[in-house]
């Protein structure tokens, strides 16, 4: 680890989350002593305790959550590693905020942003979690909200959309060919309540994928080949972006980024599959039309072996930087 980067033992309290990218990421912030930043994927704060240790006493990091099980794990973790680093003197103000970044970002003034990061998806800690219902590794509710305060579950959205919605979902969000079958099959076995029930239904209509990698945090090493996905893979990848409609949510952010951000300032976003990297990739390509971004990453920044190894996690990993003209 760069030896500006914390001395703090990476996992130590995050369980199996260790932030990706994270050298990389702070690089491009170039933090400002003193500045406003945003992080608008607190998580369980590593990326943010990085961010607040360069704003010192003088700044300012609004830190952003849709989990409130997250933001409460972060605002200790921060506490406890800020103390540990005996920053207390030199520490910014912490505003953290359980909402949507969209919103957030909505909600700030124009020009009064010098940076901000986001980190998309979702943290081991949600994924691992079986009570959360995003992965089909271990049985459990078929939940899948980000936000367990409100909204749609994946239960719901799969016992009740009809045929036709639920295969375009599928589709759409899964990049799923066989998203017809699969749709027709979930449809016959309803009700359909645990993640378990929900994989046994997709695998008993669709073999598994052999072809191209699949790019999800869940997915097969990046360029390892033909590699096997598990054929609900796909599905709940979709179920998952169409619950918490990850992609409107992405959409709107960097519609608001060139606004909100100062002329100097950098946007920094992590994405962990094609669907979201294109919005980035795309919103940047536009701005830089307009005059209003100089990109700062031609190509995406992907973690090297060394960063896989150490975090399997991190590798359908791609960063995208620019700063505001
Ligand atoms: C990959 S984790 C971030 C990890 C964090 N960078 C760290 O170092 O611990 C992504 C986090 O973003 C949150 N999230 C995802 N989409 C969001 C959105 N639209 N608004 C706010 N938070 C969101 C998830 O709840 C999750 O905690």
């Amino acid at each position: 680890m760069d030896e500006g980067l914390s001395n703090t033992p990476q996992g130590v309290g995050r369980g199996q989350h260790v932030p990706v990218l994270l050298k990389e990421a702070i690089d491009f912030l170039a933090i400002r002593r003193g500045g406003t930043y945003i992080d608008c994927t607190v998580g369980l704060g590593g990326h943010s305790f990085e961010i607040a240790k360069r704003l010192g006493a003088p700044g300012h990091l609004i830190g952003v959550d849709k989990d409130p099980a997250a933001l409460e794990i972060a605002q200790k973790l921060l506490a406890v590693e800020s103390q540990g680093a005996g920053l207390n003197d030199d520490w910014p103000k912490v505003e953290l905020i359980h909402g949507s970044f969209a919103e957030i970002a909505n909600d700030q003034r124009p020009g009064t942003i010098d940076g901000f990061l986001a980190d998309l998806g979702v943290s081991s800690l949600q994924f691992d979690s079986a009570a959360r219902g995003f992965s089909f590794q271990a049985d459990g509710p078929l939940d899948m909200r980000l936000n367990t305060m409100s909204g749609r579950t994946a239960e719901q959205v799969v016992n009740h959309l009809d045929e036709r919605e639920l295969a375009d979902v599928i589709y759409e969000f899964g990049e799923e060919r066989r998203s017809r079958r699969i749709a027709r099959a979930i449809v016959r076995s309803r009700p359909i309540h645990t993640t378990a029930q929900l994989a046994d239904v997709i695998s008993a209509a669709a073999r598994p994928m052999k072809k191209r990698p699949f790019t999800d945090q869940a997915g097969p090493r990046r360029g390892a080949g033909f590699e096997r996905i598990h054929p609900a893979t796909r599905t709940f990848q979709a179920l998952r972006i169409f619950v918490n409609r990850e992609l409107d949510d992405l959409r709107a952010l960097v519609h608001r980024a060139p606004q909100i951000l100062v002329p100097g300032g950098r946007l920094v976003i992590i994405s962990f599959h094609s669907l979201e990297d294109r919005i980035v990739k795309d919103a940047l390509r536009e701005g830089t039309k307009q005059g209003l971004y100089r990109v700062l990453t031609k190509k995406p920044v992907t973690p090297g072996e060394d960063e896989i190894d150490r975090n399997p996690r991190s590798r359908s990993a791609k960063l995208r930087a620019a700063e505001r003209i």
